[in-house]
Formats: C-alpha cells, sequence, structure tokens
C-alpha cells in the first residue's frame, strides 16, 4: 500500500469515556506521527521547526483560533497549522495550542510530519505545503457507550443537522469555518453539534471534506449519543448535551 492511501484509511477507534470533558490534559485525544521521513540527520529541518513551534507557542495576536506558520526551503521547510474550536475564547485556544506543541515534540520526536488532536484544538506540521489543502485522512473517532432509545429517529436528525451545518461552515470566511446549533427529536431528544474546517480551505473543500467525515457517521456512531470525527481538515462532534460554548 502506498504512502498516501495509507493516509487515507482510518487509523484507531478510541472508546469515548468523558465525551465532554472541556479540561484541555496532556495528552492528546489521538495522536499520528507520519512514517514519511524522520529529521534524525537533519539539523536544519530541526531547528526550522522548533523555530515554527515557539513562534506559535509564543503567538499573542491571533485571537480568531487559526494559526498557519511556515519557515525553511525545500528540503528543509516546516508548514505548520493549529485550529482551535471555533467557540473558545483566544487564552483557552493558545493554552491548548502550546500544549500540543509540547505533546507533539514529546510523542513523535523525529517525524517530519505530526499530527495531534485535542478537544479544544489540532495541530499539525509537515515539510510538505498543507496551507489550503484538502486532507481527510488520517482520520479517528470516538463515540460515547450510551446508545439512544430510538436510533432510527435520532440518527436521522444527527445526519439532518450536520448536513445543515456542513452548508453554514463552508460559508465562512478565512479566518473561520465552524457552526453549531442544536435540535430536538419528535421523541424530545435534545442533539447538539458542531462542524468545523480549517479556515484556509474553499468554500467547496470544505463542504467536501464535511461531506466525507460526516458520511463516516453510519460506521462510527450508529445509535450512540454522542461521537466524533476528527481528520486533518475539518471535524464533526455531537452530543445529547451541550459541550460547546
Ligand atoms: C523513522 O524513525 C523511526 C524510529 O527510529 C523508524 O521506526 C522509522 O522507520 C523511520 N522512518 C523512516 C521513513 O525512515
Ligand atoms: C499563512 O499562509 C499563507 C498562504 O501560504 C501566507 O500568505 C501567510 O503569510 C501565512 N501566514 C503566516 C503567519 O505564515
Ligand atoms: C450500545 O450498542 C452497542 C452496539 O449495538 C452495544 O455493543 C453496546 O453494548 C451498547 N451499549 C450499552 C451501554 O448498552
Ligand atoms: C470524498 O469522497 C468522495 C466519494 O467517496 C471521493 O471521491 C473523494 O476522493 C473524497 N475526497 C477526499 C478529499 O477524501
Amino acid at each position: 500500500m502506498s504512502t498516501a492511501t495509507s493516509r487515507m484509511i482510518f487509523l484507531s477507534c478510541a472508546i469515548f469515556i468523558q465525551l465532554f470533558a472541556l479540561t484541555t490534559t496532556a495528552q492528546p485525544n489521538f495522536q499520528y506521527c507520519a512514517d514519511t521521513g524522520n529529521f534524525t540527520d537533519n539539523r536544519v529541518y530541526e531547528s526550522n521547526l522548533n523555530q515554527v513551534l515557539s513562534s506559535i507557542a509564543a503567538d499573542t495576536k491571533i485571537t480568531y483560533g487559526f494559526y498557519n506558520f511556515s519557515l525553511g526551503d525545500h528540503p528543509d521547510e516546516v508548514h505548520a497549522i493549529g485550529l482551535c474550536r471555533g467557540d473558545l475564547k483566544p487564552e483557552i485556544c493558545r493554552t491548548c495550542l502550546r500544549n500540543s506543541i509540547q505533546e507533539i515534540r514529546n510523542l513523535c520526536p523525529t517525524q517530519k510530519e505530526a499530527i495531534v488532536w485535542y478537544d479544544n484544538c489540532m495541530f499539525r506540521y509537515s515539510d510538505r505545503h498543507i496551507f489550503g489543502s484538502l486532507e481527510t485522512g488520517p482520520y479517528f473517532w470516538m463515540y460515547s457507550m450510551n446508545n439512544v432509545s430510538n436510533p432510527s429517529e435520532f440518527n436521522q436528525a444527527v445526519i439532518s443537522i450536520l448536513d445543515k451545518l456542513t452548508s453554514r461552515a463552508a460559508s465562512g470566511d478565512s479566518r473561520l469555518k465552524f457552526a453549531t446549533d442544536s435540535t430536538t427529536t419528535a421523541s424530545s431528544q435534545t442533539i447538539f453539534a458542531l462542524v468545523q474546517c480549517t479556515p484556509d480551505l474553499s468554500m467547496e473543500a470544505c463542504r467536501e471534506c464535511l461531506t466525507n467525515t460526516t458520511g463516516l457517521f453510519p460506521q462510527c456512531c450508529d445509535g450512540r449519543q454522542g461521537g466524533r470525527v476528527m481528520a486533518p481538515s475539518c471535524n464533526f462532534w455531537y452530543e445529547k448535551d451541550k459541550f460547546y460554548n
């Protein structure tokens, strides 16, 4: 299997114990350390990476939750993207990114490309150009251990709200492509949902990313009270209780 193909496949399936815990812990929900190259012999790459990471960690100007920094020339170029959940205040966002930056270096110490996903943010870097590029893999999902009592009605309502939110998020601007809403089913079950793309994607790319990612709902989350799918360029999350601000 080529690297390009294996990057698209499902990587892991984590069971959700505390789905709406908002506190950031040091460990990510999931990490991806790519097997596309190490920088053990390349001090220039490592130095560029460390500089990019410290610039992002030190930034206090960006207030809209999206960070893209680049440094260096091929083959030592480093590109990094940080994305916070769209409803978070800048300080909470920065705390999550600073923690991610520390953890990504611990977890993926020599990889030229890596991603970490948290409840509050996602952080990635690569030696490839990643700004503006739609990537739906690798992805992973989490789901609630609890099931709903009438799954067909509930599933339909989740699919429908995710579809509506996809259009709203896709029409966002270059700083924020994020949408949240809630709905109540005929049997009075409430659903809170959010979807988000990295805002460097075009409207079409954001729509495609979310369409593909929310298309995993039947596999990940059929009849589950809560669930999430996280990809590099977009993600969705729903719960029966409110979990966003
Ligand atoms: C990178 O280093 C790790 C750990 O030493 C090794 O397992 C992996 O095969 C290396 N990857 C490449 C692409 O050289
Ligand atoms: C983010 O990426 C865009 C497009 O490559 C670039 O124009 C912009 O300068 C980048 N921002 C930073 C802070 O690197
Ligand atoms: C929820 O449904 C799944 C799949 O049918 C089942 O394996 C699981 O045990 C159920 N969970 C609970 C808490 O009943
Ligand atoms: C999205 O799904 C469609 C249909 O399966 C597929 O052709 C396309 O390549 C996918 N796009 C991405 C970016 O994964």
